[in-house]
């Protein structure tokens, strides 16, 4: 049998990994208080004993009152959240795998459907949600200093537990995109401006801190998205050249991975080239990238939260992508969520034998 492509090693600082395939982060809420859990440390190791070769956490927040709108979400800070994530990277270790958390603050929220509220109200650029909607109070400038910190703190904690990698969470309309997009960023100030290039400000003091505490060795990754949650069709980048200008700071501050969000990996990003987001990112910055989005399935992430399920299907168009040299690794989402031996199905060919994703699979931790 031919070998799969996707299965050979990568190696990036301290990043060790025995095939290309990564686990998305993906948001469980079963940390009660913010506390990582037992059952929460068996579903990571799972992943690792059926091969995953780098697991990112769901997104996990740092430590500010108002990074989260949801008591299930785990922190990474406290001493308990943080022995309980001891407790997950010893254990995905010992099952043979490498991980990294995904660190986020949520920025502007809406309300939780249970009522839950942080003990402050959701902080932001601008305290808006989406353009003309407010629900937060606008950061000031040393809300947005002890902010940096905190990241920076938790890219510390990370590497301090013995984590292998650390991914800032700077997409999908969460505080870092916030400062990005001009819909919800009206500052004036430094941290604000009339193009991405300005707006690029507070991920680039983010990046600077985290790449500060972890030291040169340490791989860093940046997860990036073009869309918003308000509007799937949005680009921040609208060329190539405004991606050129948003990109490279963030690779000159520290960035060594970007791992390049889209709901579909076969989107063109521009028009004139098949090349998508992991494509561009890879050929502006030179820097390693990550792509994701419906890879072995036949329907989108976001149709999926409406109750859509999806179909196994074929990754040759996954593998004309990578043997061209468009991104370094690909990042499953669903497909490991609904089945901890998703990769080793793949690597031992047994297709027949791949599941699909319902909505029924969010309801417990497999
Ligand atoms: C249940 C669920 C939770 C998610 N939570 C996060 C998250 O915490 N952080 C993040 O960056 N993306 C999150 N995502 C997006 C995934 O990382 C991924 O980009 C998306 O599911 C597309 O990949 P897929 O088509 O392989 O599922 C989530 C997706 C799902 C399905």
């Amino acid at each position: 049998m031919q070998q799969n492509p996707l299965f050979q090693p990568f190696q990036l600082k301290s990043l060790n990994l025995r095939n290309r395939i990564v686990m998305a982060p993906m948001t469980r809420s079963f940390s009660p208080n913010g506390i990582p859990g037992t059952d929460v440390a068996d579903y990571y190791s799972k992943r690792a004993a059926g091969e995953v070769g780098l697991i990112l956490s769901e997104g996990t927040v740092i430590d500010r009152v108002a990074s989260s709108n949801d008591p299930n979400i785990p922190h990474f800070y406290g001493q308990n959240a943080l022995n309980g994530w001891q407790h997950v990277i010893s254990d995905v270790h010992d099952a043979g795998g490498q991980m990294g958390p995904q660190i986020w603050h949520m920025g502007v929220m809406d309300n939780h459907p249970s009522g839950w509220l942080p003990a402050s109200p959701f902080e932001g650029p601008s305290g808006l949600l989406k353009p003309d909607l407010t629900n937060g109070q606008t950061m000031t400038e040393s809300d947005i200093a002890d902010t940096i910190a905190a990241y920076g703190q938790a890219a510390a904690n990370a590497k301090r537990l013995g984590f292998d990698t650390v991914e800032i969470h700077g997409a999908h309309s969460y505080l870092i995109d916030q400062f990005f997009w001009d819909g919800t960023n009206k500052r004036t100030d430094k941290y604000g401006g009339k193009t991405l290039a300005e707006r690029n400000r507070f991920a680039l003091e983010v990046v600077q801190e985290v790449r500060r505490q972890v030291g040169d060795d340490f791989a860093v990754i940046l997860r990036l998205s073009q869309w918003k949650t308000q509007d799937y069709t949005y680009k921040l980048a609208k060329t190539p050249q405004e991606m050129e200008a948003w990109l490279l700071p963030l690779a000159d501050a520290g960035v060594d991975i970007f791992h390049c969000s889209q709901r579909r990996f076969w989107d063109a990003e521009f028009d004139g080239s098949d090349l998508n987001f992991a494509g561009w990112a890879k050929k502006i910055t030179g820097k390693a990238t990550i792509t994701v989005g419906s890879i072995g399935l036949n329907g989108e992430f976001l149709a999926a939260f409406r109750g859509e399920s999806s179909q196994p299907s074929s990754l040759d168009e996954l593998l004309r992508r990578f043997d061209r040299g468009d991104f370094d690794l690909a990042a499953v989402g669903r497909p490991l969520l609904a089945d901890p031996e998703w990769v080793q199905k793949i690597h031992q060919n047994r297709m027949d034998e791949l599941k699909g994703f319902s909505k029924e699979a969010l309801a417990e931790l497999v």
